[in-house]
């Protein structure tokens, strides 16, 4: 199989699991729809939408949204989520880098902590300028690489096999230069904006251990180390604690994000 898409496979099982953490990904959708400035009648579509925090949040504003993410699973909670909040949102499951849209076909296009997960930066925003119309918003959460989650990743990732080569590593996806330059000329107004996420727990091991059965890199770490090295997978765990430990305080593990908006020229 194609090495990139032996990678989406793996996200796909990964992230089978995410639901709990919708809880705390909601707060966050409500900051994104409103940075974004989505209004009521506009064609709103949100890239590995998981459990619709965000289409479900942008639906409620009076949007038209459509939701699309490579995890079956999820849409499944996404689905009951937009009938229990009572709101239309047309799923689908797919793939940020081949989205199923035409040209120009959004207003706004949307991701929280959603399309770092393709392996290609230039190939998924590629597709979500496509499918955005001149003069459109796109705008999406990401995680700084010195901050707590972008660090993590860094940590996960030193724990795993390389990824295929020409995958990126997502902290990049946190860093406005970076940013900045993937995005290009095809923008204006290009606005970045930091917020907080905190989570509770009621130790770092407590968040360790709910994201070693939720987090996509943490589930396929944990699967890959626990018969092969139980060891390794102590110390890994032991030094999660440790980074876990620096940003924790009363019950809370604050996770600061970068927020960017853009309007597409
Ligand atoms: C951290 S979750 C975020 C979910 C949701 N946006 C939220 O804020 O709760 C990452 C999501 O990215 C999705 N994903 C990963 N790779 C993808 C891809 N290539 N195309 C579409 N979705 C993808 C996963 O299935 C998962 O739902």
């Amino acid at each position: 199989m194609d090495p990139f898409e032996s990678f989406k496979v793996a996200q796909k099982q990964g992230w089978v699991h995410f639901t709990p953490f919708e809880a705390i990904t909601t707060p966050c959708a409500a900051r994104l729809v409103k940075r974004a400035g989505v209004r009521a009648g506009q064609r709103v579509l949100d890239v590995a939408c998981g459990t619709g925090v965000v289409s479900v949040t942008a639906a409620r504003v009076g949007a038209r949204v459509t939701g699309l993410d490579l995890t079956p699973e999820l849409l499944e909670r996404a689905r009951e989520n937009a009938r229990i909040a009572g709101v239309d949102v047309d799923w689908h499951e797919g793939d940020v880098e081949k989205l199923p849209f035409g040209d120009a076909a959004f207003d706004v296009v949307l991701s929280e902590f959603g399309h770092i997960f393709a392996p290609r930066p230039e190939v998924a925003l590629g597709e979500m300028l496509r499918v955005l119309k001149p003069g459109g918003t796109i705008a999406f959460s990401t995680w700084p690489p010195e901050l707590f989650v972008g660090r993590m990743f860094t940590l996960t990732a030193s724990y795993m096999p390389p990824p295929p080569r020409g995958v990126t590593p997502r902290p990049e996806w946190g860093d406005p230069n970076i940013v900045r330059q993937r995005l290009g000329s095809a923008v204006r107004d290009l606005l970045f904006d930091r917020a907080t996420m905190l989570v509770p727990a009621l130790s770092p091991s407590h968040h360790r251990r709910a994201s070693e059965k939720s987090a996509g890199s943490m589930v396929r770490l944990i699967a890959e180390l626990e018969g092969s090295d139980p060891a390794k997978l102590e110390k890994f765990r032991r030094e999660y604690d440790a980074l876990a430990s620096e940003y924790f305080e009363d019950n809370l593990l604050r996770q600061d994000y970068l927020i960017t908006r853009a309007t597409k020229i």
